[in-house]
C-alpha cells in the first residue's frame, strides 16, 4: 500500500511511504544522513517526507542551508519547532520559550559572559579540571577507557566551573550532576514526536527544576550579599545584564539560561572532542605535528605531567594543528545533523516554483553539503590539513545585526556546524577554546590508540545530538616524564 500524500504542484516533491501517519520515520531514524542523500539524488535539494503525521521539508546544499537559516521570522520560526522539546529541559522564560526578540536580547546578555577577558580566566580552569579528572580516574600507567564517558565528564566539569561558577561546580557531585541528567533525559526525539503525551519524564523534570531553582537561588542571593566581589563567569554576566527596558533577568530565568547553555554545549562539545581524539589516536603523525607546534609556540618542551604550563588565550588560538583537527571533525561529524524550523506563513523558495505551506517543518542538514564531493575531494576522509593556512579574514563576512553581536552569519559556506543567521550558535569560540585546551592537556600527558577490537566507532543516530556509538573504547598510555616534547 504505497501511499503518496496529496501534493499541491507548487510544493516540493514528496517521498513515497508505505505506512500511513508513520511515513518515512523508520528509514529516516535509522540513518538520517543516508536518507537525505538518497532522496536528494532523486528529488533535488528540496523535498518533503512524512514523519509521524508531520510534513518535514528537507532543504539541503548551499541553497537549502541559506533558505532555512535566513528565512524571514514572520514566516519561519525556531520556537514553534523546538519549544516543546526544550522547555522541559531549559525551563520557562528562556531561549525558545520567549518571543524571538527577547531571545536576541538574551543572546546579547550571554555574549557578555563569553568575552575575551572571561576566556583568559577560563583557560587555567580548563587545565586544572582536566588534570584533576585524569589524576583521579586514569590512575593506571596505561589502560582502556570509555572515551565518550570520560570526555563528557570533563566537558560538564569545565563548563559548569567557568559558566555557572565555582559554587555550583563544588556541588556537582552533591546531586547537581544527577539533576542535569534528569533534565537531559527529556532531550530525545520521543519528546519531539510525542509532545502531547504526559510522559513521566516531564514530572521528573519539574521536580529537578524546582531543586535547581533553590540551589541557583541560594548562590545568587549569596553573591548579592557580597556585591563588591567580582566573579569572572557567566553567572555574574547574567546577574549584571539588563533588558532594553532596564529590567534585570529574574533569578529563575538566570538559572534556566545557565542550564540551557550547559545543555547546548554538553553533548555537542563532548561528541566533537571525542571524535577529534579518536581521529588523532588513529593518526600519530598529526599528533606529532600538534605537539611540535605547541612546544614551539610555548617556547619550551611540555612536561608530560600535571604541572604542565598553562597556555594563555593567544597561545590556544595559535594552536593551528589542533584547530584544524577540530574543524575537520566538525565537518564530517557535525553533532547536529538536523536543524529545524516551523513554517507559520507560506513561504516561497527562491529560484524555484515551490511554496512551502504553513504547518510544515523545515529541516536543514548542513552536514550534507559539508560532506559533498562537489566541495571537498575525499569528502568522507578526515584530512585536517585541508584547513591549514586558512585565512579567516578571506572568508565571507557578510553579517546582519540580529542584536547579539552576530559574527559571520553568511549561510553560503558548505560547512556550517554552528548554523547561521539569527539562531547561529553563540558558543562557538567557547567550544573551540574548551576543546583545544582539553586536547592540549590530554595529548601532553598521554598517548592514545584505538581499541584494536572496536576500531573507529560508528555513529549513533538515536539521540538529538549524533554521538559515537558506545562503548567508545580507547587506549591511553601515560607519557614518561622524560618523553620530551609535548
Ligand atoms: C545554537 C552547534 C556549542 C549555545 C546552535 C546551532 C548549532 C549549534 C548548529 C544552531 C541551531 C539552529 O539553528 O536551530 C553547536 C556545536 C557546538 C556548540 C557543534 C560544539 C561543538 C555550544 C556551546 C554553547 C552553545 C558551548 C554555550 C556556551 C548555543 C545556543 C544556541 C546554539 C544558546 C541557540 C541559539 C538560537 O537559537 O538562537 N549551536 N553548538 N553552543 N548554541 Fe551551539
Amino acid at each position: 500500500f504505497e501511499q503518496v500524500l496529496s501534493r499541491n504542484p507548487s510544493e516540493p516533491p514528496l517521498v513515497r511511504y508505505y505506512v500511513p501517519f508513520i511515513g518515512s520515520m523508520v528509514e529516516f531514524g535509522i540513518n538520517p544522513i543516508e536518507f537525505i542523500r538518497k532522496h536528494q539524488r532523486q528529488h533535488g535539494n528540496f523535498f518533503t517526507f512524512l514523519m509521524f503525521g508531520r510534513r518535514m521539508t528537507v532543504c539541503v546544499d548551499i541553497d537549502g542551508n541559506d533558505f532555512v537559516f535566513n528565512a524571514k521570522h514572520a514566516c519561519v520560526t525556531a520556537e514553534d519547532a523546538y519549544n516543546s522539546l526544550t522547555k522541559p529541559v531549559f525551563g520557562e522564560g528562556v531561549v525558545y520559550d520567549v518571543p524571538n526578540a527577547v531571545l536576541m536580547e538574551q543572546k546579547r546578555m550571554v555574549k557578555a559572559g563569553l568575552s575575551i577577558e572571561n576566556f583568559r580566566e577560563y583557560i587555567p580552569i580548563f587545565v586544572q579540571e582536566v588534570n584533576q579528572y585524569v589524576d583521579k580516574h586514569w590512575t593506571q600507567g596505561e589502560g582502556t577507557v570509555d572515551l565518550l564517558q570520560s570526555i563528557s565528564e570533563m566537558i560538564i566539569l569545565t563548563a559548569s566551573h567557568t559558566l555557572l561558577g565555582p559554587e555550583i561546580r563544588s556541588k556537582m557531585y552533591e546531586g547537581v550532576a544527577d539533576l542535569y541528567h534528569t533534565l537531559d533525559s527529556c532531550f530525545t526525539p520521543i519528546h519531539f514526536l510525542f509532545e502531547w503525551l504526559p510522559l513521566p519524564s516531564y514530572y521528573a523534570s519539574d521536580k529537578a527544576h524546582a531543586k535547581l531553582d533553590q540551589i541557583f537561588g541560594a548562590v545568587i542571593a549569596e553573591r548579592r550579599k557580597h556585591r563588591g566581589e567580582k566573579h569572572t563567569d557567566m553567572l555574574d554576566a547574567l546577574m549584571e545584564s539588563r533588558y532594553k527596558t532596564g529590567e534585570l533577568m529574574s533569578d529563575k530565568h538566570i538559572g534556566n539560561m545557565l542550564i540551557a547553555l550547559l545543555m547546548a554545549g554538553q553533548h555537542t562539545s563532548a561528541a566533537t572532542t571525542t571524535w577529534t581524539l579518536l581521529n588523532l589516536a588513529a593518526r600519530p603523525d598529526v599528533v606529532d605535528e600538534a605537539r611540535s607546534e605547541v612546544a614551539a609556540r610555548m617556547g619550551r618542551e611540555i612536561p608530560a605531567a600535571a604541572d604542565l604550563p598553562v597556555p594563555d588565550y593567544e597561545d590556544v588560538k595559535a594552536f593551528d594543528v589542533l584547530d584544524s583537527a577540530v574543524r575537520e571533525t566538525l565537518r564530517i561529524r557535525s553533532p547536529l545533523v538536523q536543524v529545524m524550523r516551523k513554517v507559520v506563513k507560506p513561504i516561497a523558495v527562491p529560484n524555484t516554483d515551490y511554496v512551502i505551506p504553513a504547518g510544515n517543518y523545515l529541516l536543514a542538514s548542513p552536514i550534507i553539503s559539508a560532506t559533498d564531493e562537489k566541495y571537498y575531494a575525499g569528502a568522507e576522509d578526515w584530512v585536517p590539513s585541508r584547513w591549514s593556512g586558512r585565512d579567516d579574514d578571506a572568508e565571507d563576512k557578510a553579517t546582519t545585526d540580529y542584536g547579539f553581536g552576530a559574527t559571520t552569519t553568511s549561510a553560503r559556506s558548505p560547512t556550517l556546524p554552528f548554523g547561521a543567521g539569527r539562531h547561529r550558535c553563540i558558543g562557538e569560540q567557547f567550544a573551540y577554546l574548551q576543546i583545544k585546551t582539553i586536547l592540549y592537556v590530554l595529548l601532553s600527558r598521554f598517548e592514545f590508540s584505538l581499541d584494536p577490537k572496536r576500531g573507529m566507532p560508528g555513529r549513533n543516530f538515536n539521540s538529538m545530538v549524533v554521538l559515537p556509538e558506545g562503548p567508545v573504547l580507547c587506549r591511553y598510555k601515560r607519557r614518561g616524564s622524560s618523553a620530551g616534547a609535548a
